[in-house]
């Protein structure tokens, strides 16, 4: 049966510097019944991420712009419930770029099955989805993390980072992670196999600090954060080092003009190779990595944690949070 209100959230202004709760919107609508070919898909879970910030800006980007006034986009899980589309019925599990919002009718071939075994419906937005996928591509790939390297993660109890980190463990790697909290260290090291743990926000020399933690120097860093966090680790690179350049999360909220010019501090580090990747490039490899990581997970070789709010209301205070560090894993709304 199809409800009869959907609540959804729009973009309502653009932000200068650090998004507030003002600029976004719930808005109440009628839910479209599908019309064929379409399915009704009501949102059991939505994912926040940190690139959204960059769709919330008028700017260039690998991502387009999202208007004023409409609808955020997220990938979302959900159940179907009403189906006009072959292939799907009423019950099924699907995944999908959807929207924050209670439900979302949408073309059919928008949605595919969820498959995640016996774990939890939520973990294909995280380790078994597109967080997980950016971890194994940026380490392995991107990464080419051998056995023996030092690899530094840093948003290391993050979505990303946090399972970026254990591949680079299973892979023979030492692992330090950067992280802003000292509970957050705790998990990595005594939960998650990493080395050691640096907190960026309590170390004060954070390059005395991050010598401390690989004394043999860095030779492959996961890059989420850039700026000083970045800079403290590139003073300690090793000849013919890598970074894979994830994200640079500290940056997101500044304007143009303030971001630094960069690559910084890169000026004695002549071998270093620095490349950037975006993790849908490399969708051709999905299903594989998918399933490793699937195996890894059911092995218990790879943990995850998802920090779950309640409730469409709590979307932008989830999203704010991505920037505040409130999240341990990933950050996701439980809609439904
Ligand atoms: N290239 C790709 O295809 C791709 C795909 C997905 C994500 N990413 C990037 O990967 C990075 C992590 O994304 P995620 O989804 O896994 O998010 P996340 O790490 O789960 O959440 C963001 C974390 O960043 C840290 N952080 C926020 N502001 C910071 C600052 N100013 N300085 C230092 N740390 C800060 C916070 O942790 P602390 O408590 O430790 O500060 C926060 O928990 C982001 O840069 C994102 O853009 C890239």
């Amino acid at each position: 049966m199809t409800p009869d209100t959907n609540r959804r959230w729009l973009l309502a202004s653009r932000p200068t510097g650090e998004p507030t709760r003002e600029d976004f919107e719930l808005e109440e609508s009628d839910v479209s019944e599908p019309g064929p070919g379409e399915v009704l898909v009501r949102t059991r879970y939505l994912s926040v991420d940190p690139y959204m910030r960059g769709r919330m800006r008028d700017a260039d980007s690998y991502a387009d712009p999202w208007g004023i006034g409409e609808p955020m986009r997220a990938r979302c899980v959900g159940e179907v419930v009403d189906s006009e589309y072959d292939g799907l019925e009423t019950g099924d599990v699907v995944a999908g770029n959807l929207y924050w919002a209670e439900y979302a009718t949408v073309d059919g071939d928008r949605v595919e099955r969820v498959e995640v075994g016996d774990l939890p419906v939520s973990t294909a937005l995280s380790v078994l989805g597109m967080p997980g996928r950016t971890a194994y591509v940026g380490t392995v790939d991107v990464g080419r993390v051998e056995p023996g390297d030092t690899v530094v993660v840093s948003a290391a109890a993050g979505a990303v980072g946090s399972v970026a980190g254990q591949i680079a463990r299973i892979a023979g790697g030492r692992v330090v992670g950067i992280t802003g909290a000292d509970e957050k260290a705790d998990w990595l090291t005594d939960e998650l196999g990493f080395d050691a743990a640096v907190n960026y926000r309590t170390a004060g020399d954070l390059s005395a600090a991050v010598a401390e933690a690989c004394p043999r120097g860095v030779d492959l860093y996961f890059e989420n954060v850039g700026g000083e966090v970045s800079d403290a680790v590139t003073d300690h690179l090793t000849d013919y080092s890598r970074i894979a350049v994830c994200g640079k999360i500290a940056l997101y909220n500044q304007e143009d003009g303030d971001v630094p010019r960069g690559p910084r501090r890169l000026h004695q580090r002549t071998r270093t190779r620095v490349e950037g990747f975006i993790v849908s490039d490399h969708a051709h490899r999905a299903e594989h990595i998918t399933d490793r990581l699937r195996r890894w997970v059911s092995e218990e070789e790879v943990r995850y944690r998802e920090t779950v709010t309640e409730g469409i209301e709590s979307a932008p205070e989830a999203f704010l949070g991505l920037f505040e560090g409130t999240n341990v894993g990933k950050q996701l709304v439980r809609v439904a």
